[in-house]
């Protein structure tokens, strides 16, 4: 999400005049999009703010801006720390971006910091990723009701709100005149869509998009196991163009831990949609995001989410080291490992996952699989990467003109967490 936040104000500021400069002591403005989802990610954020102020130093017209989750939850003490910045623009504001950068060029702005909730919804274009010009990101729905108690995503990105589907199918139109032939709809909680607004279901939605003839692949994310249907189940295995990948944070297999994290969905209901899911379609691609160390989280609960990894079999698994977050509701919680144990427990997780990743990779062998390149190999020039409809990376030779088409490919072999195919 935040990614395609990015995009939609480049995309809109590249409209509007501005162009992209790679070297800061050719740049105007420099814009900074923050996440807060970790401690880590402001961290990093603070580090690169003391860069920007050394540079502001010799170069006093640089106009410095700080976008995002960091700017929204803490626009004032950011701008009581870190005087130097010019414009915090919160969430909720990302529109005003243009317009206040233009107004920079024209005289000096104040100092301002805009991280007020508005309940009207911040519109952009959808933008087209960067990696693959066929790509597009599509937010679909905005915000989280969940509050789950470790999260902060509830507090910087507000209440859940969807935004139309008729408005959304207008902007596919016009997607698909520049030449876009996948989407990627976006949403803290993508099988929540249309429930405040009264409007389609998510599954429902994926029909109406899937009715495009030039959109080959539809892909989302995230969903929750609470709101995760028997027709959404139905959706993905009935529409050819849905990618067979479904990502669905599992965070614990602890239902004591999961019921302090209030997800609202014990590890049995997990279970139970993992199977159904494989039952409709043996080969799907399974992620999950694991939430380590959760405070009070003993060795036994642990073992349990290790154990889980193991017998779930996830085609990839993300797993996070708990970080407290102020002002949700696990911030209180007291935690009892010191940090050595805590990050032991991830390395195990992330050490078993990566061998299961490398393993499941094998049931691609000797298949054919549908693959769209988007670019050329890191590692050989005569080589592209593209995903196949598993959402695997896949590598074999060919070039350019191949960019954007969906070819057929042999995969012959596995090579660290990609297949190597042959056209
Ligand atoms: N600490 C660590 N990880 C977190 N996540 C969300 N909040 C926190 C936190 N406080 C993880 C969850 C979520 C993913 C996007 O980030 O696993 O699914
Ligand atoms: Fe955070 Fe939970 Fe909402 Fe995901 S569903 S954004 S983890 S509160």
């Amino acid at each position: 999400m935040n990614l395609s936040d990015s995009f939609e104000v480049e995309q809109e500021l590249i409209k509007q005049g501005w162009k992209k400069t790679d070297n800061v002591n050719h740049a105007d403005a420099v814009l900074i999009n923050t996440c807060s989802v970790r401690k880590t990610a402001e961290t990093r954020i603070i580090g690169r703010l003391g860069f920007y102020k050394n540079i502001k130093k010799t170069k006093k017209n640089l106009t410095l801006l700080v976008m995002g989750c960091f700017a929204q939850k803490d626009g004032d003490l950011l701008k009581k720390s870190y005087p130097f910045i010019d414009l915090i623009i919160g969430t909720q504001n990302k529109n005003k971006i243009p317009e206040l950068l233009n107004a920079v060029k024209k005289h000096k702005p104040k100092k301002a910091v805009f991280n007020q909730f508005e309940d009207h919804f911040d519109f952009m274009e959808p933008s087209i990723d960067h990696q693959a010009f066929f790509r597009a990101f599509l937010p679909i729905i905005k915000g989280c009701n969940n509050y789950c108690s470790y999260c902060i995503v509830p507090y910087t990105r507000g209440r859940e709100v969807s935004i139309q589907s008729s408005f959304l199918l207008d902007e596919l139109k016009k997607l698909i005149d520049k030449g876009v032939s996948e989407v990627f709809l976006l949403g803290q909680n993508v099988n929540s869509y249309g429930k405040d607004i009264s409007d389609i279901n998510f599954s429902e939605l994926l029909l109406k998009i899937s009715k495009f003839k030039e959109i080959k692949r539809i892909k989302f994310m995230t969903s929750h196991p609470k709101d995760f249907s028997d027709e959404l189940i139905h959706a993905i295995e009935t529409i050819p163009q849905v990618v067979k990948h479904v990502h669905l944070p599992l965070q614990t297999a602890s239902n004591r831990i999961l019921k302090l994290m209030n997800r609202k969905y014990t590890f049995e209901d997990y279970q139970l949609i993992i199977e159904k899911l494989r039952k409709k379609i043996p080969d799907i691609s399974l992620s999950t995001d694991i939430l380590s160390a959760f405070p009070g989280e003993t060795e036994e609960e642990y073992l349990q989410t290790f154990e889980a990894l193991r017998t779930l079999q996830f085609d990839k698994a993300f797993i996070f080291l708990y970080s407290p977050r102020e002002g949700t509701a696990a911030y209180p919680l007291k935690e009892s490992l010191n940090q050595k144990e805590k990050k032991l427990r991830v390395h195990h997780m992330v050490e078993l996952q990566n061998q299961i990743s490398f393993e499941k990779l094998k049931r691609f062998l000797h298949t054919y699989q549908e693959v769209i390149p988007e670019k050329i190999s890191r590692k050989n020039g005569f080589e592209l990467m593209g995903n196949s409809h598993f959402d695997t990376k896949v590598i074999f030779q060919g070039d350019e003109s191949d960019f954007g088409k969906m070819i057929q490919v042999k995969i012959k072999d596995v090579k660290g967490m990609s297949l190597i195919g042959e056209k």
